[in-house]
């Protein structure tokens, strides 16, 4: 009787982990694969080719907005947008490494102001939403931009 209890309840602990194991996997969106970690911001955004297509779409956004195209009249474009790339990218959780100047040293003598830097994330937003980000995904990328304002406005 004692035996029969102990083997019970181990079977019932057991079939309780399985269950609970594969209840977490499912509840992660894509099986076996993800278990236990959740996916980078970088990941959920669709890697390299949904950034690289956000960010040409951006950069065409800020050639074509009158309120801050000027500051962009001797810079190397398709440079910046690798940059850009590359920056968001590791600052998402990406295999990549941000080569290019600091934010104070790459804004430095340009005097920009919140408003421009304002019309600049308005620019893309418009991309992320042309792209049918997700709220979720745009506001956590917003919110690993958005800290780097007192280090570009006013420089
Ligand atoms: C979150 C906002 C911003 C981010 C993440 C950002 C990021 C960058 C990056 C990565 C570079 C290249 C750095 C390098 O040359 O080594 C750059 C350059 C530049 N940024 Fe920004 N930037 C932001 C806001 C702005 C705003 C608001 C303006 C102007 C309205 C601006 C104007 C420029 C210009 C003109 C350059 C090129 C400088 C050159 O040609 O040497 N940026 N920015």
């Amino acid at each position: 009787m004692a035996r029969r209890f102990v083997s019970t309840t181990r079977r019932l602990v057991l079939a309780g982990l399985v269950a609970g194991i594969l209840a977490g996997c499912q509840s992660m969106g894509s099986g076996m694969a993800d278990m236990g970690a959740k996916k980078s911001l970088y990941d959920r955004l669709g890697g390299q080719p949904a950034i690289v297509a956000v960010v040409d779409d951006f950069v065409g956004n800020v050639a074509a907005d009158g309120r801050i195209n000027g500051f962009f009249a001797r810079t190397d474009i398709p440079r910046l947008k690798r940059l850009l790339v590359e920056q968001i990218c590791a600052g998402t959780g990406g295999p990549c490494t941000y080569t290019g100047r600091d934010m104070p040293s790459a804004h430095r003598g340009m005097n920009i102001t919140n408003a421009q830097f304002d019309a600049l994330v308005e620019d893309l937003v418009k991309s992320l939403d042309k792209f049918k980000v997700p709220a979720q995904e745009k506001n956590e990328l917003l919110g690993v931009l958005g800290p780097m304002r007192p280090s570009i406005v006013g420089q």
